[in-house]
């Protein structure tokens, strides 16, 4: 009789059920496949669906910001979604303030019960990456996800995550820039060095010079291909810059992603657009036409008093307009055949008592690194700013290998690893066979991901000095966005991992099984990227 009884209920209960079928009971719980990998992830055996209408709960003041980014995201996949102070039942995700144990700057906690979503941090930047963890675990498509139930706990490895972007040897419109900083986001990666000066080309409003712009930014042609010797030219003139009302509009941009900018104005060296406009500036009377090949030439500035009053009024304008700490002065590659042979350079050197033209340009850096200090930033420069001498508290960004990083570190200063065999993305990643024309090199998907930014022959109390890693892209050769695009992805993936998930939980296998769902995200946001062999 019990039997029959509890037969009979089942049989109810089952027809009630089918009568309000689980809307959403077909669908699988979705693997996790984030890039950068978190540090720490917990699954249990429960699921929950999140779906199109779902809440946003914020509780707590500062938090608006980042639930508004996630509902402007959510928009894009087709999902509406509100805003509420209350947790609902179900279908939500609640941003909380939490103080972190880890107190590296991004941490975060996301955790997923059985009927919602918490994501706790200290600061929006931490709720930000939350938020990105999160967004890659959404779908493409379709109204609802099912997420196992989890708990991530996660920080960044290092402070200073970088991508770099030549955009003089190659010109890319603020659209562009705009979606690089959107991927750069997505992979939280938080500095985005500009190249915005060089010999080929001189890509920011100076309102003090305006012939900067007017003369410096254009060249009168290109060179093709590796037509060096004997020189061709395409005869076809080159150019473009950003206003400054542009470069506010994406500095703006970049912090609303958590995302510094470093501009670099290019000295003394890669100089010769700024000296095409300005040839008081050089050390001969020139004259100097913005360059049209690829390399390094003679023609740098002088170190006279005018050149300094100049770079200081650049500067000037240049720090009203990128907020961060950081300026960069470039230092790299600047021939000093010009110092030798100029009356003026060598009376600098007798009158500083300077050994020679090494110490003539650290002369050079230390005197704008002391402007620099005076208007609170600081001096960022290529390892080349050793030779003679570094500055008292500039940073150095180490390109030729490893040396010049480990020799600043060990001196106490801080150091950025982007070294020209694993972080040049302008290298070949493939090929060459097949692939289109770039620089030289070879750096594949995986020599990135290897790549340990803190040197085994570092001192382990100097470890500290090195704040991170970048990855450079020189335009030389990629003369559009997509080719830009196809350079930067997926290497750009594999060097979030290097830099934000700690070397003991990296693995290249999961690395690689990730990445069919990267890829799919990647399609989704029309990135060109190169699907590995
Ligand atoms: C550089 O690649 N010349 C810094």
């Amino acid at each position: 009789m019990k039997k029959l009884l509890l037969s009979f209920c089942c049989t109810v209960l089952l027809a009630i059920c089918a009568c309000q079928p689980d809307k959403y009971s077909d669908l699988q719980i979705s693997e996790t496949a984030i890039v950068p990998q978190p540090q720490f992830i917990s699954k249990g055996e429960q699921s929950m669906v999140l779906s199109k209408g779902l809440t946003l709960v914020v509780q707590e003041e500062g938090a608006e910001k980042t639930a508004e980014f996630l509902a402007d995201y959510l928009k894009t996949i087709g999902w509406t979604s509100k805003v509420a102070k209350e947790v609902p039942k179900s279908n939500y995700i609640d941003f909380r303030w939490k103080k972190m144990t880890n107190a590296t700057e991004g941490a975060y906690d996301l955790s997923i019960s059985e009927n919602g979503v918490e994501i706790a941090a200290a600061s929006n930047t931490g709720l930000f990456y939350g938020v990105q963890s999160l967004i890659q675990m959404l779908p493409l498509e379709g109204e609802a996800v099912r997420l196992p139930q989890m708990n991530i706990e996660d920080a960044p490895r290092f402070g200073y995550r970088g991508m770099h972007l030549d955009v003089c040897r190659h010109f890319f419109p603020v659209e562009f820039i705009k979606k690089y900083l959107d991927m750069m986001a997505f992979y939280k990666m938080n500095t985005f060095h500009w190249h915005l000066t060089e010999d080929q080309g001189w890509r920011i409003e100076i309102k003090k010079y305006p012939k900067l712009t007017e003369i410096g930014s254009v060249r009168k042609e290109t060179m093709v291909e590796k037509n060096f010797d004997p020189y061709v030219g395409d005869g076809q003139p080159y150019g473009g810059f950003y206003t400054q009302e542009q470069i506010k509009e994406i500095v703006a941009y970049a912090a609303d992603r958590h995302i510094t900018v470093i501009p670099e104005i290019e000295m003394p060296g890669h100089s010769v657009a700024a000296l095409a406009a300005y040839p008081e500036l050089g050390c001969t009377s020139g004259p100097f036409e913005v360059f049209t090949k690829w390399g390094v030439t003679d023609d740098i500035y002088c170190p006279s008093e005018l050149t300094f009053a100049f770079l200081e009024d650049v500067l000037t304008e240049v720090i009203d307009l990128f907020p961060g700490k950081y300026i960069h002065i470039g230092g790299d590659e600047a021939p000093k055949d010009a110092w030798k042979k100029s009356p003026l350079a060598q009376q600098v050197i007798k009158r500083e008592g300077l050994k020679d033209e090494f110490e003539l340009q650290s002369y050079f850096v230390r005197r704008i690194e002391k402007f620099l200090i005076s208007k609170n930033r600081q001096l960022i420069g290529w390892d080349e700013i050793l030779e003679g001498g570094l500055a008292p508290e500039a940073t150095v960004m180490s390109w030729r290998g490893e040396k010049g990083g480990i020799e600043a570190a060990e001196q106490g200063h801080d150091v950025i690893m982007t070294p020209n065999d694993v972080a040049y993305f302008d290298h070949y990643q493939a090929g060459p066979e097949g692939e289109p024309l770039a620089i030289g090199g070879f750096t594949s998907l995986q020599d990135v991901y290897a790549y340990e930014p803190v040197p085994k022959e570092l001192s382990a109390d100097k470890a500290h000095h090195v704040l991170g890693a970048q990855a450079n892209v020189w335009t030389e050769y990629m003369k559009t966005s997509d080719y830009v695009e196809y350079m930067v992805f997926p290497r750009m993936l594999a060097l979030s991992e290097t830099v934000w998930t700690n070397a003991d939980k990296k693995d290249w296998s999961q690395f690689e099984n990730k990445l069919d769902w990267q890829f799919k995200m990647l399609d989704q946001r029309g990135v060109n990227y190169r699907k590995p062999d």
